[in-house]
């Protein structure tokens, strides 16, 4: 396993629609494995394919609640209900915070990692990752949602201030 190197800001591949994945090769079982383990070495609540410069549809969920990681292969939403307004973040961003609008309910279609399919529903936070790492696939970003005026960038501690 591996930390990748996370494609940030104005990085153009964050903008491009992400390939359906074919079938789970070696290749691509490396690719997740160090996804989440560079997930979890940033604390991320979740990534996609594409922030690792990848343009697969894959995408790594941890909410660190003891269920352990997600792994979404080709995840489609079949269907989302409600809203809510929630505080958000993205590794892409690190400094940057902002409220936005996300689903409420989110219902996903997927292959998990041992290439059977499955769905899952996700209410409140796992909505929200699997909104917006689902979003990622599709070269959307959260700072595209942003409710105006709640932006808030967070400047790095120098010493040489
Ligand atoms: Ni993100």
């Amino acid at each position: 396993m591996a930390i990748r190197n996370i494609r940030e800001e104005d990085d153009e591949i964050l903008r491009k629609k992400s390939k359906e994945v074919l079938e789970l090769d070696e290749k691509t079982r490396i690719l997740i494995d160090d996804m989440v383990e560079t997930m979890h070495k940033y604390n991320g609540l979740g990534l996609a394919a594409a922030q690792v410069g990848v343009l697969k549809r894959i995408v790594v969920i941890d909410l660190y609640d003891g269920k352990g990681v997600i792994v979404l292969i080709n995840p489609v939403i079949k269907k989302q209900k409600g809203t809510q307004i929630v505080e958000e973040g993205c590794l892409s961003f690190p400094n940057k915070f902002a409220k936005i609008e996300r689903p409420e309910q989110i219902w996903v279609e997927a292959k998990n990692i041992n290439w059977e399919d499955i769905k899952l529903k996700g209410t409140g936070l796992l909505a929200q990752a699997l909104s917006h790492e689902i979003d990622h696939l599709n070269g959307e970003l959260f700072i595209d949602k942003i409710i105006p005026g709640t932006l808030e960038i967070i400047k790095e501690d120098t010493n040489n201030e």
